[in-house]
Parts: structure tokens; sequence; C-alpha cells
């Protein structure tokens, strides 16, 4: 009896799992930057796999020290840029001056904490995204969505994992401390 109830529930809760998932899609109110969803009323993303990869200069990063993204592939008209740890949506640290075409987008409080584009311009692989890391040292990601067309995009383009570095100027005051 009590296993009947159990098994019960969990289908209530798999089918309201699902029902959530499938609504997320046609504008869910989230900001754009945390879903990553552009506002292209009755567009869905693209579902395979997306033509583009996103180029980063080091495989890790220091606070405060640049690191340099490209996105490679068919030059493209939007896009949303950020760093995140795994597993999280928060924005972390900041971008630089944003180049020709593209501009920064609040994002987790941060005025800085994005980049998008500014037009429909194109933007190629010479175009260069300058990331400064945050004081932090966990391991952060670069993660996109990408639009070729207004009709054409793909999210959660993703780059390889950055693990995060101790800041030399850091040393003496961690020595200090240990
Ligand atoms: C990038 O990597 C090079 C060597 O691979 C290293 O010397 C440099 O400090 C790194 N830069 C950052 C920002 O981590
Ligand atoms: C950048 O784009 C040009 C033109 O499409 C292409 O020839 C070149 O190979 C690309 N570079 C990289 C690093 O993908």
């Amino acid at each position: 009896m009590a296993r009947w109830t159990g098994t019960a529930l969990l289908c209530v809760t798999l089918l309201q799992g699902l029902r959530m998932t499938t609504t997320l899609p046609n504008g869910a109110p989230l900001s754009a930057c945390e879903d990553m969803m552009p506002q292209h009323t009755g567009v869905t993303p693209q579902p395979g796999p997306a033509p583009y990869t996103i180029q980063v200069s080091n495989s890790s990063y220091e606070t405060g020290v640049p690191v340099t993204v490209r996105i490679l592939g068919p030059v493209y008209r939007g896009l949303l840029l950020k760093a995140v740890a795994p597993g999280s949506t928060s924005a972390l640290g900041s971008w630089q001056d944003p180049p020709e075409n593209t501009k920064f987008l609040q994002c987790s409080g941060n005025l800085q904490g994005a980049i998008t584009h500014a037009n429909t311009n194109l933007k190629n692989n010479e175009t260069v995204y300058v990331w400064i890391p945050p004081s932090s040292k966990s391991s952060i990601q670069f993660m996109a969505t990408v639009a070729e067309l207004r009709q054409l995009y793909w999210l959660n383009v993703k780059s390889e994992m950055l693990t995060g570095e101790k800041a030399a100027f850091s040393n003496s005051n961690d020595a200090l401390s240990e």
C-alpha cells in the first residue's frame, strides 16, 4: 500500500518536472542573462550540436589577468557570452570594453557581467572578447548563445574548463596566513 502511494507520487513529480522543462523555451519569466534565451518570439533553438566553438587564450586564469575569447565557426549576428562555474548560471568576472557591434549586458548584479550583440552586423572569429577573472579560484567555463541568423541560434555553446590559479601578487599574503 505504502509502496503504491510512493510510485504514484513519483509519477506526479516526474510529470510536473516534464511540464516545467517543456514550457521554459516558450518564455519563462527569467532574464536573458540567466537563461541565455534570445528574445526571439516564436523561434526555438537549434537542437543539434552547434557549428560554433569557443576558443580561449588560456586553460587557466589568474585574478585580474585578462583572458581572450573568440567564437569560431560561421559568421554570426547575435551573441550572449558569460563565464560561469560548472552547473551555475551566475556570471563570474567581468568583461573589458566590448568590441565593435557588441555591448555589455548586466548579469548577476554586475553591469559588465556578460557581453551581447549591439546590432545584427556580422561578427567573426577575429572579434575578440576580453574577460577579467574574478578573485575566486574556482574552475570556470565560458558559455554562449550564438545566433547565425535571427531564426537560427544555438544555446549552451561551451568552452573547455579553465582552472583558477593563485595570483602572483597574493602569494606573500597567502604565505603569511598559512
Ligand atoms: C596563459 O598561459 C601562459 C602559458 O601557457 C602563461 O604563461 C600565462 O601566465 C597564462 N595567462 C593567464 C592569464 O593565466
Ligand atoms: C576564421 O575565419 C576564416 C574565414 O572564414 C577562416 O578562413 C579561418 O580558418 C578561421 N580561423 C579560425 C581559427 O577558425
